[in-house]
């Protein structure tokens, strides 16, 4: 899904801020788990919240797609990295924490992938342990009214991409157009998104199926809400 963006990720999402966000998660995690240490942060992308926590926690990462990881490791010199898909996946290890943020859980698309990735996601914790989890929009909350444009202007790259939602079998599609330019040239491509679109119900059943406790922050990290669980 980000197949072909991957190398623009960082400018795409420029407006995201990654500062306020790990400063939030580390007070969340502070305030569930005082003693937490080590961090697992599935699909993280670019590995920006890493970056951010890697002083304050042993990190390690995990995404299924190998260009945006490569740019998360050459920003996070020494954290282990992981190609997988976050619903079938064996670190090896358990965690204090294990966090999906930015709504990344939607890519999974089904309810049945949504159970499988939280039980995976809770079995790679200890006992106390927590699953922080920023959810998509559900079925009542997604906009498929309006039109969305982002525009990212430096001197050497611009970007502008724009889509409109639509609900399709059940799921949210996002057609994305990006137009991206630099000295070199002008070039357009499309890219589509696929996310589930799961009830606050559904993720609560995900998390006590998986032997959480569920807590939820209405805000979250970016607005959309946050689920966190702690591991019985
Ligand atoms: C919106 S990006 C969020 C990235 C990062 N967490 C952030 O906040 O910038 C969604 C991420 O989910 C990853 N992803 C989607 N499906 C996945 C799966 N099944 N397993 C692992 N990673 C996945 C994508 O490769 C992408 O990096």
């Amino acid at each position: 899904m980000f197949e072909k963006s991957a190398k623009f990720y960082d400018a795409i999402y420029h407006f995201k801020d990654y500062n306020a966000a790990a400063g939030k998660l580390d007070a969340t995690i502070r305030r569930f788990s005082p003693n937490a240490a080590s961090l697992l942060d599935t699909a993280c992308g670019t590995g920006k919240h890493i970056q951010l926590l890697m002083n304050r926690y042993e990190c390690e990462g995990l995404d299924m797609n190998k260009d945006l990881l490569e740019i998360a490791s050459e920003r996070c010199p020494g954290v282990r990295f992981i190609c997988a898909d976050m619903t079938d996946f064996d670190a090896g290890r358990r965690y204090d924490v294990v966090t999906c943020l930015f709504s990344s859980i939607a890519y999974v698309r089904t309810r049945e992938n949504l159970f499988k990735a939280v039980r995976t996601m809770s079995e790679h914790l200890d006992a106390g342990g927590l699953l922080i989890i920023e959810p998509w929009f559900s079925k009542d909350t997604f906009w498929t009214d309006r039109v969305t444009a982002n525009h990212y202007d430096t001197r050497d790259l611009k970007i502008t991409w724009m889509y409109t939602g639509k609900i399709e079998h059940g799921f949210s599609v996002l057609e994305i157009h990006y137009l991206t330019g630099t000295p070199h040239g002008v070039t357009h491509f499309t890219e589509k998104h696929v996310l589930g679109l799961f009830s606050d119900a559904e993720y609560r059943q995900a998390f006590e199926e998986a032997g959480l406790e569920v807590y939820y922050d209405k805000d979250g990290l970016f607005g959309r809400g946050m689920y966190i669980g702690v591991k019985n």
